[in-house]
């Protein structure tokens, strides 16, 4: 680049970069995603390494955060408050432990601790002779906000120290404050129902209730706290970074319990693969892991250039947000009829993945988010989860963005849409729709179905639109020949979904009910339903009141099956099938081995630790066990974790048995 050109970006990287630093410290309200906000500032420090000519103080390079908002009292922190280096790669992190052994001349490995990256507000609380005497923000790393009243709500700062354990008069102690996801979730749910906008993350929401100005608002937000090092403190002296939060500890802060000493850059690369793995199951938001050489006097020797310490580095994983273009809004129809707005992405990389589409749910959703087409929106995609649109960033929009409205008539087949009263969908309610024709195929022949291989989405798609089938009876009279018309069909594939037809003639009889799509019917229900019938024939001739007597099985579900059962054409479906040979096949029934905590029903409260609600879930599911919401005289367990709320009291008087999230860990054998 010439040299004009480089002034130029750099000094439109620095407008850019303090323009983004005040909508994220000072509003709490991002334009841009962490992710880009990163490639902005690595474009900055890496023109500033190459031209050096170029730096100045004032660099947003050097600098951490923004100057404090005048509504908090700025103060400054006992010793400055400083950011950490990025490592991108696993390659990056084996470049930073290299460079500190040549910086120091060292063969040996280095001891590391090792933690997760939460993903959160660092804070600063300075004690004085054990008494929380102010809370700070980062602000610019040399001066904080004021935010001590707002922290004093915190259930999890101790406001006085434990006597027993020896702390030094003055000390500075500091950590992120977050919010747990599922209280995140709950907050969100409450603000949608006060019209009140959603906060874009967990982060964002902590960050938001950190900075009230009335802390009565802040002690309504579920804030939380890990305690990660320590700043100023009046000459203790501590060996290394394990044994200062051990210390730490035992004065009563909370430490994340993932922290762990290894040794050598291979035990941090070890970490950094496992959180990774861990990431979608913890019950909090992480982005990275944290790298600390762990020996005091090591780190003292390494030392810190302006903004960050030589001696540690966030080791950061792939981004989950992102912010893209709504190019377009298309209308699909699915196997129910219902018809569902979805959002036509520009592609990004989420989460190792490539998105180019996200539900919008129905038309309340659209109008609620206000996602136009055209808008620059927040995606993200939390673990394994599907991905969707978070908000629309409404800041960003150039005018050119246009409205979008569901159809009256179906985009599939043309015939009239209707929105039964107090329903949010609007469907087409003509059987014979060709998109449901195909969605009702696809859910039939998919994994949870009869998981017939190779009957994906465009050959049965094909086979609709050819007229050689119907419904899902239709493909056990398939032939080659016929398949072999089709478009890209040789007969050698011709054959193989032949013999996967074949071979899902005998499917589990609760894969089988499921595959019918029948309303209400999900795999839960249709679990239970395989457990008291043998036939389909059965199942057919069942009335309400044998339904209703099925454990977990409601009128709405019982009524659902029920006309299900009655109409003509699903019974003639039912003949149809059987003549094609289709005979499901009883499940066996557990053995204790299988599932030890068969007729055992569980109720989660509180937030656990090392466990997120989902995947407990599936643990106990996986052995044999039930989850339920609500907590009856049927619930054998309640799992009560950190701050369990009103159940435990309603558990104790039913005499329902009551884990902690240790228990539960030791009786799933976990
Ligand atoms: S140590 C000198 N440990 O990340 C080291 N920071 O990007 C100071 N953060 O300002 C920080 N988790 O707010 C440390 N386990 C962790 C952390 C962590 C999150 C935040 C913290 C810091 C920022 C730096």
């Amino acid at each position: 680049m010439e040299t004009d050109a480089v002034l130029a970006r750099i000094n439109e990287l620095r407008v850019l970069i303090e323009h983004h630093n005040q909508r994220y410290y000072q509003l709490d309200d991002p334009e841009i995603t962490d992710a880009e906000y990163d490639r902005l500032m690595q474009e900055l420090i890496s023109l500033e390494t190459d031209y050096p000519h170029f730096k100045t103080p004032q660099s947003p390079a050097e600098r951490v955060g923004a100057p404090p908002v005048r509504t908090l009292m700025a103060v400054p922190h006992l010793s400055p408050m400083l950011s950490l280096a990025n490592a991108f790669s696993e390659q990056e992190i084996i470049e930073f432990d290299n460079r500190l052994k040549r910086r120091q001349d060292m063969t040996a490995s280095i001891d590391y601790l090792v933690e997760p990256k939460l993903d959160g507000v660092g804070v600063n609380l300075i004690y004085n002779r054990g008494a929380l005497a102010l809370g700070l923000t980062r602000g610019d790393g040399i001066t904080g906000e004021d935010v001590t009243a707002n922290l004093k709500t915190i259930a999890a700062i101790p406001a006085q120290l434990d006597m027993r354990f020896p702390y030094p008069a003055e000390m500075e102690i500091r950590g992120e404050v977050l919010i747990y996801k599922e209280n995140f979730k709950a907050l969100n749910r409450q603000r949608s129902e006060m019209a009140e906008s959603p906060f874009a993350n967990p982060r964002n929401a902590a960050a938001g209730s950190l900075r009230q100005l009335d802390p009565s608002v802040t002690a309504l937000r579920p804030l939380d706290i890990f305690f990660y090092t320590m700043g100023e403190n009046s000459g203790m002296t501590c060996p290394d970074q394990w044994t200062l939060l051990q210390t730490i500890s035992l004065w009563g802060f909370k430490i994340n319990p993932l922290a762990r000493l290894v040794h050598g850059i291979d035990g941090c690369l070890d970490f950094y693969r496992e959180l990774n793995e861990l990431r979608p199951t913890l019950p909090y938001e992480i982005d990275g892991m944290v790298i600390k050489v762990s020996s005091l006097d090591l780190q003292k020797r390494i030392g810190s250039v302006s903004r960050a310490p030589r001696w540690a580095i966030a080791c950061k994983f792939a981004a989950l947000q992102e912010i893209t273009e709504v190019e377009d809004i298309k209308v699909q129809v699915g196997r129910t009829g219902v018809l569902t707005p979805v959002a036509i992405l520009k592609p990004v990389r989420l989460g190792g993945a490539m998105v180019s589409r996200a539900s919008l749910h129905n038309e309340d959703e659209v109008s609620r988010k206000d996602i136009r087409i055209g808008d620059k929106v927040l995606v993200q995609r939390a673990g394994d989860v599907i991905p969707e649109i978070v908000k629309s960033l409404e800041s960003l929009r150039n005018g050119r963005e246009t409205l979008f409205s569901m159809p009256l008539y179906c985009p599939q087949c043309g015939s009239r849409v209707v929105r039964p009263a107090g329903e949010a969908a609007r469907r087409c309610v003509r059987l014979s729709c060709p998109a449901q024709v195909k969605e009702r195929i696809r859910h039939f022949a998919s994994r949870d179905g009869l998981d017939i291989d190779g009957l994906g989405e465009s050959l049965i798609g094909q086979l609709v639109d050819n007229k050689l089938i119907r419904d899902p009876g239709d493909l056990f009279f398939l032939t080659e020949g016929q398949l072999i018309t089709l478009d890209r069909m040789g007969s050698k594939s011709a054959r193989n979904i032949i013999d996967a037809v074949k071979a899902a003639k005998n499917p589990p009889f609760d894969k089988f009910i499921y595959a019918l799509g029948i309303r209400h019917v999900g795999q839960r229900t249709a679990k239970i339903l395989s457990t008291r019938f043998t036939r389909i024939s059965e199942l057919m001739d069942a009335t309400s009141d044998d339904l209703l007597q099925l454990h977990d099985i409601g009128p709405e579900m019982a009524g659902s099956l029920v006309s299900f059962c009655e109409q003509a054409d699903n019974r003639a479906l039912m003949a149809k099938l059987e003549q094609g040979g289709v005979i499901p096949r009883k499940p066996k029934a557990p053995t204790r081995e299988a599932a030890p905590l068969a007729a055992k029903s569980f109720v989660f409260t509180g937030s656990m630790n090392g466990f997120a609600r989902t995947e407990a879930k599936r643990l106990v599911e996986s052995l044999g066990g039930t989850v339920t919401e609500g907590l009856s005289r049927a619930t054998t367990y309640l799992v009560a974790a950190e701050n369990p709320g009103s159940k435990l009291q309603k558990a104790r008087t039913l005499g329902t048995i009551i884990l902690s999230e240790n228990e539960f860990l030791k009786l799933t054998n976990s």
